[in-house]
């Protein structure tokens, strides 16, 4: 099973993908998880990508596209992977049609988590996400049963560096602008499922079971 994620910041990528992850036990291959350990190891791809994150603007394609060819090309995504968060603008999803082709493979389904705008500062402001394996929690929807600490590896929770009320609005516009265009660009391609994000975490992710079950 090979799928992308699709949705503006905060409407639950993140927290479906690793629960699809676990269910088909495929990898979850998160950019801006990658990014985001690359910044806290201090790498140079780190040290260039978090001068866009914190400002809420995308990460040039050319530092983003073959990082994650790099990555699908690994043994574990041999048999389908599920990615968060890219390809974001028509560019990536054009290079990974691409590089698809040439495997002579494809995508199965690109799932879009429809939340409206109005629902994501409130979102991004309670989230909280794990320092050590990433896992993603929300102080009022979705609270970990360890309090400040992670339930899945008991590291501190944090708060996200571009979850600032203005960055959020930032990323919003840039979604709205680079990132939402794919959802005519996999309509198009007939593998475009979309799904009502504002439903509880479990709903949603019986929707988008459901889905992939079909
Ligand atoms: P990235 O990490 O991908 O952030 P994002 O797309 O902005 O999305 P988020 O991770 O903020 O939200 P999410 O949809 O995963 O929601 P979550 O599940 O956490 O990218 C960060 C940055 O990296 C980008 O801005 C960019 O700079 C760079 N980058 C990454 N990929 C790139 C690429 N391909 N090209 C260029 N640059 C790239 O949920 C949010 C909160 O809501 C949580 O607290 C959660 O508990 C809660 N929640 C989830 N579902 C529900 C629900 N159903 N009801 C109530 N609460 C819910
Ligand atoms: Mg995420």
């Amino acid at each position: 099973m090979k799928i992308i994620m699709l949705g503006a910041p905060g409407a639950g990528k993140g927290t479906q993908a690793i629960r699809i992850a676990a269910e088909y036990q495929i990898p979850h291959i998160s950019t801006g998880d990658i990014f985001r350990s690359n910044i806290k190891n201090g790498t140079e791809l780190g040290k260039k990508a978090r001068a866009y994150m914190d400002q809420g603007l995308l990460v040039p394609d050319e530092l983003t596209v073959d990082l994650v060819m790099d990555r699908l090309d690994q043994d574990d995504a041999k048999k389908g992977y599920i990615l968060d968060g890219f390809p974001r603008t028509i560019p990536q999803a054009k290079a990974l049609e691409k590089a698809l082709q040439e495997r002579g493979d494809k995508l199965d389904y690109a799932i879009d988590i429809e939340v409206p705008d109005e629902n994501i500062v409130d979102r991004m402001s309670g989230r909280r996400a794990c320092t050590g394996c990433g896992a993603t929690y929300h102080i009022k929807f979705q609270p970990s049963a360890k309090g400040a600490l992670c339930e899945i590896c008991g590291e501190p929770l944090s708060i996200r560096e571009d979850d600032l009320p203005e960055t959020v609005q930032k990323r919003l516009d840039v979604y709205h602008s680079q990132t939402q265009p794919l959802i005519d660009f996999y309509k198009e391609r007939d593998i475009l499922r979309s799904v009502d994000g504002t439903k509880h975490v479990d709903e949603v992710f019986a929707d988008i079971s459901a889905i992939l079950e079909a």
